[in-house]
């Protein structure tokens, strides 16, 4: 079996007899006013972070879910597209599929507001998108792409790249790791399934995504999770894997490299009411502004002694660099 087919039959598995907690650690999901998450869609959260970001989920936008599981961020992100055909879920895994078609079942008994017609379901892969070119508003996916070796990854994150309109938003949760995983591990598909050993360095994630043209990322959050521990995994050290919840925008590549917002500000503390960098960052004294790694980088590096820095909170939320 390849990688591919031991991960479509473990998800298949636990379609039919789910696992609670199976993959990642248990945690609350996304509550929302009267949203009532029906409880096998819970039992089957197959998540470590989440990718609905409230508070941008505003005039109903078109949302391609891949990778459905039991439907959990489907009918969060419905709640917010309350139309039919909003919310179109990709899932190449039949067992999945039902699940996931009777979890919304129940949600649309539990739920006055929800129709099963806001989400549909589609047979279709993430590597090869049943959805033509620029028609998505937000791509979203939790704890898929980490299980793709590096090749499929490139491929996939391409083709969110081909769906998305422009401005568009790539929303993904994912683990990542501090170390490179050992290839023994990296070439155990059941735990690449259980998304324990495909996980990247962070660089190595951040880089792949701007490859396939992501001209903005920023981090919404970023903690640990698991451990890999020497003893249960024949490793030399132990490795930390953290989640990583990002989303990344379809904008123009800057010529001077993709921005990267993890948190940092910039603070003017010069003897001026403000600084101007020529560059379109124009700091009041005393004021933090949100900016990119890159524009961090350049400001300190322009005026050490006038201009702070504060280092990455690994949250960020605030729209565009100053
Ligand atoms: C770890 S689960 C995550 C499920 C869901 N996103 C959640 O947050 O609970 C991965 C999901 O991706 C599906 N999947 C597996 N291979 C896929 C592929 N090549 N393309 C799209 N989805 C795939 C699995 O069947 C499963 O539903």
């Amino acid at each position: 079996m390849t990688y591919l087919e031991t991960v479509a039959q473990f998800y298949s598995e636990v379609a039919q007899t789910p696992e609670v907690g199976l993959c990642c650690i248990q945690s609350t999901p996304l509550q929302l006013p009267g949203l009532k998450i029906p409880l096998p869609m819970q039992e089957m959260n197959y998540a470590c972070g989440t990718t609905v970001h409230t508070n941008e989920l505003v005039n109903q936008p078109t949302v391609l879910y891949v990778g459905v599981g039991g439907g959990l961020e489907a009918l969060q992100f419905a709640y917010f597209s309350r139309r039919p055909g909003a919310i179109i879920a990709i899932e190449p895994v039949e067992a999945m599929r039902e699940a996931a078609a009777r979890n919304l079942e129940i949600a649309a008994q539990e739920n006055p507001w929800f129709d099963t017609s806001f989400v549909k379901i589609c047979p279709g892969d993430a590597l090869n998108l049943p959805v033509t070119d620029a028609s998505v508003d937000v791509l979203a996916q939790n704890c898929l792409f980490n299980i793709f070796e590096p090749a499929d990854l490139t491929r996939a994150l391409k083709e969110a790249y081909r769906v998305l309109k422009p401005g568009g938003r790539l929303q993904m949760s994912d683990p990542i790791t501090t170390r490179s995983i050992p290839k023994h591990l990296q070439q155990d598909k059941r735990l690449r399934a259980l998304c324990l050993s495909g996980a990247l360095t962070y660089q190595e994630h951040t880089q792949l995504i701007i490859n396939a043209g992501f001209g903005q990322i920023e981090i919404r959050a970023r903690r640990p999770y698991r451990l890999l521990d020497k003893q249960t995994y024949n490793l030399e050290e132990n490795i930390l894997l953290e989640s990583l919840d990002s989303v990344s925008f379809k904008v123009d590549m800057p010529e001077d490299g993709a921005c990267i917002f993890t948190g940092k500000t910039a603070i003017y503390a010069g003897t001026q009411t403000f600084f101007d960098d020529a560059a379109e960052h124009i700091l009041q004294r005393g004021i933090a502004v949100a900016v990119c790694d890159k524009t961090a980088a350049k400001l300190a590096a322009l005026k050490p002694t006038e201009i702070m820095v504060t280092g990455s909170t690994w949250y960020y939320d605030a729209g565009w660099c100053c």
